[in-house]
């Protein structure tokens, strides 16, 4: 029973992955809590254990069976087929246990020892905290370019790169990078070609931006954010364009035991049929916040994508469908007016994470980015008086009431 195909992603996001047939006819789709599989005969086992192993290729359409909950399970593979069809662009996706777990087990299967990692700065705390604190030790060099020099770092590292990593928008700044450009440098720069772009698209996610229709070869997600959108499981996930890195990576998830728990898998398919409505009350919500909030005397600058000037703009409004719910704001008075302002505030409340239909509110210099250096910080703009909002689905004069109230107690 297999739905029409070229829906657009908001029908596919509703029940792509789902076979009725498969599952004693149930409209949505139960759970397996099930560790291990049986094979229909000893040979089909061999065969499963060559193509999940990454050893042979599938035959193009050939269904692979299920084999042990480690390697894949029937939930994490209805969520996967639906990730995959919201995805422009993307013929493969994988899920994990965490977005940290989607983006060191993409690492560890693109990048050896002895190769260079270009990534754009500000990146998420955690992502940070693997490039500078923990790939040195296995010898794979992170390297952090500014917006303007990616041209100068390609040229002199472009033959030992063996990936370029970038967060649009990023990390609490939402700054933005071109990802087409940046297609057309790491070709130029990067010989024999192959060097995969990979995009944190947490932010925006599938419903607003598709990094991999402007050249970026895959994109990870932490799905605890819209993904999940309820701030009630831990989980990740990645995209690709071309399905034999997202079997590579697959193989290795088997190996590190990073595949999403069928429960949380199930949680996510649950989540996907509503993504569309979600994000897009959030964004609206926030782009009408952002109005109320510009307008404070305490506040210094908003960062949000309707407000960017110059290049950034130009990028928001070729890459981006809408601005999406994150708002980063720079108080006047620096680190006193921020913590003034969070616990002021009790409608949002004061935690990390984003993207559920809550709204939260955060103080990114010292939690989420607290482990960056003083160099990163400053050269992204992560000043102490820069407070982060992720916009929820509530009634929006509610949430401007809220905030309002906090950015006065800011300026006192
Ligand atoms: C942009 C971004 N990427 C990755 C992560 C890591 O995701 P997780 O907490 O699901 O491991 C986060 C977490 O906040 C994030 O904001």
């Amino acid at each position: 029973m297999k739905n029409p195909p070229h829906m657009h992603p908001q029908t596919s996001s509703v029940s792509e992955g789902f076979d009725p047939t498969l599952s004693v006819m149930a409209v949505r789709p139960p759970i397996y809590p099930v560790s291990t599989y049986c094979f229909p005969n000893a040979a089909a086992a061999a065969h499963y254990f060559e193509v999940l192993l990454g050893k042979k290729d599938a035959v193009p359409g050939e269904p692979i069976g299920l084999v042990y909950a480690r390697l894949n399970h029937p939930n994490a593979e209805m969520f996967e087929d639906s990730l995959r069809s919201v995805e422009r662009g993307a013929h493969a996706a994988a899920a994990f246990t965490s977005g940290m777990s989607a983006i060191t087990t993409t690492i560890f299967t693109l990048a050896r020892p002895g190769t260079k990692i270009l990534y754009q700065r500000p990146v998420y705390g955690g992502t940070d905290h693997v490039f500078r604190g923990i790939l040195p030790g296995w010898n794979v060099d992170a390297i952090a370019v500014d917006p303007d020099r990616w041209d100068e770092a390609l040229a002199a590292h472009g033959k030992d790169v063996s990936m370029v990593y970038i967060e649009t928008p990023a990390n609490p700044t939402l700054a933005m990078i071109d990802l087409d450009a940046m297609r057309v440098l790491v070709d130029r720069h990067c010989p024999g070609g192959g060097v995969p772009i990979v995009v944190d698209n947490t932010f925006l996610g599938p419903v607003f931006q598709s990094p991999l229709e402007h050249g970026a070869d895959l994109c990870v997600y932490s799905a605890t954010k819209f993904l999940g959108g309820h701030s009630d499981l831990v989980a990740g996930a990645i995209t690709a364009k071309d399905p034999a890195i997202v079997t590579r990576v697959k193989a290795n998830r088997a190996f590190f035991g990073t595949i999403c728990e069928p429960f949380t898998a199930w949680m996510l398919q649950r989540s996907m049929a509503t993504l569309w409505l979600r994000m897009t009350k959030q964004s609206k919500n926030a782009s009408k916040l952002v109005d109320v909030i510009k307008a404070h005397p305490a506040v210094e600058r908003v960062h949000y994508p309707t407000l960017f000037v110059g290049d950034q703009a130009r990028i928001f409004r070729k890459q981006c469908r809408a601005p999406g719910s994150m708002i980063a704001i720079d108080l006047r008075g620096g680190r006193e007016a921020a913590f003034r302002f969070l616990d002021q505030l009790s409608l949002v409340r004061l935690a990390v994470s984003l993207g559920g239909v809550e709204s939260l509110a955060s103080h990114p210099r010292t939690t989420t980015a607290s482990e960056m250096s003083d160099e990163d910080l400053r050269a992204s703009g992560v000043t102490e008086g820069l407070v982060r909002i992720s916009v929820g689905v509530e009634y929006w004069r509610d949430l401007a009431k809220d905030i309002t109230g906090a950015l006065d107690a800011a300026a006192r």
